[in-house]
């Protein structure tokens, strides 16, 4: 079964075909209009995937060989509202148009599911730490559609928090690779900031956020590549320590990451360092992409499910809420 997934949550425009052999295709629209304005403008993204969307899937099936595919799989949210349903309703109506099943999927399920496409032998359960631009969780993945969060951030998502430091250090959008590039000359021990942490597994980075800013307004002259290597430390520190604690917690030794951040290389060697089996996507899987989409689509088919067509996509949507009929 040759599964198309759409995903259109944020400013990717991006679909992928999926089958028994893996990976077929995977085209990547990344919306570059954003730049101008430091920040995604969700009307604009909204515009640029309705222009994208046709090219994007036609590609995606040529890449993959095939005129049409066995199902349509799409990110139903959570997301951006207009630009989620861009590719919602796309993937309804080519599923009719087709006669084909549809399947509406979560977006962090996608995330969650993402390292399967790398390593399909990786068995439940599995700790997956999601840090992206609108999340940061610790899940529990112990099964298809069974996660349970294990802690989150109380307050802004890490990602948001790359974005925001990015800008006060005069850096563009998105902020995360930005930081991360200019932290490389930096030196982190230069200043020292806060790790905070809170409850359990819970996490916290508006105080950190806030104390780089005011580090920033305190030492105008301060060499910016020393804040942002001051504040990925700061970050990457907390985030190891609570998936250290998840994993000694729930006696899970498995450990994946996806979203946004989980691409910085910082992150990435700082788990390495730790005793954890760790199955880290490549970068391209961590960040948005239809791949993931196409993958939990094919594995939702496979387990007897499919969405109805009058299934509605949704701004807000944890994946421990079960698939709506
Ligand atoms: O998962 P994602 O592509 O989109 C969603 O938010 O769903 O994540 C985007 C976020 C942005 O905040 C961006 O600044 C951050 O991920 N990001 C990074 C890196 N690449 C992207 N943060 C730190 N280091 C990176 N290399
Ligand atoms: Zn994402």
């Amino acid at each position: 079964m040759k599964v198309l997934g759409i995903e259109s949550s944020c400013d990717e425009t991006a679909a992928a075909v999926v089958g028994a052999e893996g990976l077929l295709s995977d085209i990547i629209h990344s919306q570059t209009v954003h730049e101008q304005y430091g920040g995604v403008v969700p009307e604009v993204a909204s515009r640029a995937h309705a222009e994208n969307i046709v090219a994007t899937c036609r590609a995606a099936l040529a890449g993959a060989g095939i005129v049409r595919p066995d199902a349509v799989a799409a990110t139903s949210g959570p997301g951006l509202l207009g630009a989620v349903l861009v590719g919602h309703c796309f993937a309804k109506a080519s599923a009719i148009a087709w006669g084909v099943p549809f399947i509406g999927i979560n977006h962090l399920e996608g995330h969650l599911l993402a390292p399967l496409l790398d390593a399909p032998d990786l068995e439940w359960p599995w700790i997956s730490l999601l840090v992206s631009g609108g999340h940061t969780t610790l899940y529990l993945a112990e099964g298809l559609g069974k996660y349970r969060v294990l802690g989150e951030t109380i307050d802004d998502a890490a990602g948001e928090a790359f974005d925001k430091v990015a800008r006060v250090c005069g850096l563009g959008y998105p902020g995360g690779p930005a930081i991360e590039a200019l932290a490389r000359h930096g030196d982190a021990g230069r200043f020292s900031l806060p790790r905070p942490l809170r409850g359990q597994l819970n996490l916290s980075f508006s105080g950190l956020k806030t104390a780089v800013i005011q580090l920033a307004a305190r030492e105008p002259d301060a060499n910016k590549a020393d804040i942002a290597a001051a504040f990925q430390d700061a970050v990457v520190d907390v985030l190891v320590s609570r998936v250290v604690r998840a994993a000694a917690e729930t006696g899970v030794r498995r450990v994946t990451i996806g979203g946004g951040v989980a691409a910085n290389t910082a992150l990435r060697e700082a788990l390495r360092q730790t005793d954890l089996e760790l199955y880290l996507p490549p970068r391209a899987r961590c960040t948005d992409n239809a791949a993931m989409i196409a993958l939990a689509g094919r594995l939702r088919l496979l387990a007897g499910e499919s969405s109805a067509l009058d299934l509605t996509a949704r701004a807000r949507w944890t994946p421990s809420e079960l698939l709506p009929p």
